[in-house]
């Protein structure tokens, strides 16, 4: 017999039409989420995405190339995640796991839908049918060992990692869904007695149906239903969590690996023009920033990797990356969407100034972000401000008033300015030859 198994197979109609009707629900949740995120980003400076469609088909798409480059690389290839050990391994291997799932659910119902219309249409079975169970077996485990080494890393709570109350739910409910994804299965494989091929092509239900073997085809068959129920509900609680949680990030990961500027680390310059029409010289409000900075903030997952790679940070000065990011997503949250409540101001409640002058731009932050979070643009920016409310200080200060009155950083007199070249004159003995 040709190796197939029958899409919703115990699952009775109700089951079935109950199923779609919290598929759609969790999707509102999950659309509502999101679109109260958009509306925050949307508070920010604009940044024209409709030029992208400007002109000829050629010159769109060398517009659109290079952040869809980005995407494909540094997004679905992991490109910028690498480089942190085991972190990143497991990060890949996770990614991998989650991205086979997700295109074998959605090749699933595209063959439910397609049988539905006719049963001819059906394409999930035969060959096809033993290549999509290994694939999907084998990555199932991938992405319960990246899944199990996170949370294994969550227990020690590294510091450079932020910790959420909601970091427990996401990686615990991850877990549960791979588990009870291979349950479903291996109660499937107990009560449709599939042979040869079509059983070993699951492997790992195989095995897991082999730890139920004692129970009898009528209770295998409640308990696949149970299990398949537990299973939908934490896709479910998965899928609406997504933008209330740190999950939010392979969204809005991919969004600002599209939109960041393409040359990392090259400050903008700020044109007289721009200074007429605004009114304003750098960022003094959370609205300051531009549309694609302030979804950048959402980008964070507060790996920690700028922190680490911080000299200001390392040697102790008040200055993270990670929090400067961080405070300014909490500052577009509570200016946004904080209800009646006065927001703090951004300068001296939120960030300090000692904090922005801590930073030497050597630029590794922005290096290492996995998602391209431009950290120096966002500080110099609101340095920025500073400056043009006179409010420069500590030894920025010191040797810019030195240039301006001495020409030099150090304040020497001009007339000394020849001073070190005396050294390198060459003396009357060694210029004579005799
Ligand atoms: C789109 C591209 C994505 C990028 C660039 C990305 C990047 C990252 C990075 C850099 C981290 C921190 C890991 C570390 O500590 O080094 C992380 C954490 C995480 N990512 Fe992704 N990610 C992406 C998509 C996804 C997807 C599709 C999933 C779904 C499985 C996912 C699930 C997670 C989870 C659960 C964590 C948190 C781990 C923890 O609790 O410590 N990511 N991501
Ligand atoms: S640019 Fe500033 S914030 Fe970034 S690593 Fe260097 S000192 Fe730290
Ligand atoms: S800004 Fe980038 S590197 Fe820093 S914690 Fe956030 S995601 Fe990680």
């Amino acid at each position: 017999m040709e190796p197939t198994r029958e899409t919703f197979g115990n699952i009775p109609p109700t089951s079935q039409a109950v199923f779609y009707v919290l598929t759609v629900l969790a999707m509102g949740v999950f659309a509502y989420g999101l679109w109260l995120r958009f509306r925050m980003w949307r508070r920010g400076q604009p940044i024209n995405l409709l030029q992208l469609l400007v002109g000829g088909a050629k010159v769109m798409w060398g517009k659109i190339w290079p952040g869809t480059r980005r995407v494909l690389v540094e997004g679905l290839g992991q490109q910028r995640v690498r480089g942190r050990g085991l972190a990143s391994s497991a990060h890949i291997v996770m990614f991998a796991g989650f991205m086979m799932l997700l295109l074998g659910t959605t090749l699933l119902e595209i063959d439910h839908l397609a049988a539905m219309i006719s049963p001819e249409l059906s394409f999930h079975r035969g060959t096809y049918y033993v290549i999509y169970e290994l694939t999907l077996d084998v990555f199932g485990l991938f992405f319960l060992a990246g899944c199990g080494y996170f949370l294994w890393r969550r227990t020690r709570r590294p510091a450079s990692v932020g910790h959420r109350a909601t970091d427990w739910y996401v990686l615990l409910s991850f877990i549960a869904i791979g588990v009870t994804g291979y349950l479903v299965e291996g109660l499937r494989i107990l009560w449709q007695q599939p042979q040869g091929i079509a059983a070993w092509c699951s492997p790992v239900g195989l095995a897991v149906s082999k730890l139920f073997s004692d129970l009898s085809l009528a209770d295998a068959r409640s308990a696949h239903w149970g299990v398949w129920w537990i299973h939908s509900l934490l896709v479910f609680g998965f899928i609406a969590s997504i933008p209330y949680t740190r999950l939010l990030h392979f969204i809005t990961g991919p969004m600002n690996l599209f939109l960041a500027a393409p040359s990392l680390g090259q400050l903008r310059p700020v044109t007289m023009e721009e200074v007429e029409l605004t009114e304003r010289i750098g960022v003094s409000e959370i609205g300051h920033l531009t549309q694609q900075q302030l979804l950048s903030l959402d980008a964070c997952m507060e790996c920690g990797r700028c922190e680490e790679a911080c000299p200001a940070f390392a040697t102790g000065k008040p200055l993270s990356p990670k929090a400067v990011v961080q405070d300014l997503r909490g500052l577009m949250e509570k200016t946004f969407a904080g209800g009646a409540a006065k927001a703090p101001a951004l300068h001296g409640e939120t960030i300090s100034a000692e904090t922005l002058w801590s930073c030497t731009s050597c630029n590794a932050c922005v290096e290492v972000c996995p998602v391209r979070i431009d950290q120096v643009a966002l500080i110099v920016d609101l340095r920025r401000h500073l400056v043009s409310e006179g409010g420069l200080s500590g030894t920025a200060a010191t040797a810019l008033r030195r240039m301006q009155s001495a020409g030099n950083p150090w304040g020497l007199p001009g007339n000394e300015r020849g001073a070190w070249t005396a050294a390198l004159a060459p003396s009357p003995t060694n210029s004579d030859p005799a």
